[in-house]
């Protein structure tokens, strides 16, 4: 076995050649890891990889992560992805849980008051929705509080847009999306694609829709429960509204008076997308809606805003909405 080197050999020893300039220590670690991106082509990237790895090193040294936690954090990575397929998006469900969804969405979409909001797309809209006709029932499979809905669109300035695509889809009376029961729910269930009419106006017969729980059978569902966190989200409509010239709003209208307003386990809930539905007693309207009496009617007026228009900035943070109930101030 060879001797070990005395210190006067260590201290001879030549120090080894460095490309990277500062060695890693605690104090300097993030300015010393970004720094290995510097070289990185692509400005936009180079800044997010910088801006990750400050973060990322802040939070560690904030909470003094222990080994055991980030063994136990990579696990629950490690899970997530694994539950990931064609069908099922657990990374995407942990952004919502995380409201990161939401953020991404909200400072992509700034509406500067003038227009509708937007609010989170979900896992379950579908590509190809089915198209209808107006008036046409979209609750396939007979189930549920009749409803009819009804809205316009129009743009910034109010004027009506005519031939607007409006995309709808929402849950059953159990909870529960077609593409969720295959083979138990119709397919296209609860799903539309509208034209709208000469005014811009919309309408379409359905049930009212009820609160559900995101899937929470996976890694996601068990932060919530170790949380103490509940998986619903409260009831409502989802909507992607477009028109040529203009930007498209994908977003929901929420039933007012739904549990879970308050606690959307995906924060997608906005005060200016909050709905009142109305019970109607009248034989005459529930004939000519082609609903039986009585019936419930929600209405839902969009507003885009033009595509060439600069988007607004973002608003202060002790900013008021001034979008309330869908009237554009
Ligand atoms: C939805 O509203 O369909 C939804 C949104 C986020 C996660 C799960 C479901
Ligand atoms: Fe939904």
């Amino acid at each position: 076995m060879p001797d070990a080197p005395s210190d006067t050999a260590l201290s001879a020893r030549p120090a080894p050649a460095r490309t990277g300039g500062e060695l890693f220590t605690e104090a300097r670690s993030a300015e010393v890891v970004a720094a290995s991106f510097a070289g990185t082509s692509d400005p936009r990237l180079r800044q997010v990889l910088t801006s990750l790895v400050h973060h990322l090193h802040a939070f560690v040294k904030d909470v003094e992560l222990t080994e055991e936690e980030w063994g136990a954090a990579i696990a629950f990575l490690t899970r997530t992805g694994q539950m990931c397929d064609d069908v099922r998006q657990e990374f995407i469900l942990l952004s919502d849980v995380l409201g990161v969804s939401m953020l991404v969405e909200t400072i992509n979409h700034r509406t500067g008051g003038t227009s509708t909001e937007s609010t989170v797309l979900g896992p379950f809209h579908m590509v190809e929705s089915p198209p209808r006709r107006l008036g046409e029932n979209i609750a396939l499979d007979g189930k549920g509080t009749p409803c009819l809905v009804s809205g316009r669109v129009s743009g910034p300035g109010g004027e009506p847009l005519a031939g607007a695509s409006v995309d709808v889809w929402q849950t059953n009376e159990d909870g529960f999306y077609d593409v969720q029961q295959p083979g138990i729910q119709p397919v296209g269930n609860l799903r539309g694609l509208f034209t709208a009419d000469e005014e811009g106006r919309f309408w379409f017969r359905s049930v009212v829709p009820r609160f559900y729980p995101i899937p929470d059978d996976g890694p996601v569902g068990q932060l919530l429960a170790a949380t103490g966190r509940h998986p619903n989200r409260p009831a409502h409509l989802h909507f992607i509204v477009a028109a040529p010239g203009y930007r498209p709003v994908t977003t929901h209208v929420f039933v007012a008076d739904s549990p879970y307003l308050d606690s959307d386990a995906v924060f997608g809930v906005k005060d200016s997308l909050i709905r009142d539905v109305h019970e109607v007693d009248d034989p005459a309207r529930a004939a000519e809606a082609g609903l039986p009496n009585p019936f419930r009617t929600l209405t839902f007026d969009l507003f885009l805003l033009r595509a060439g228009d600069a988007p607004p900035v973002a608003q202060p943070a002790d900013a008021q909405p001034t979008l309330v109930r869908g009237a554009p101030s």
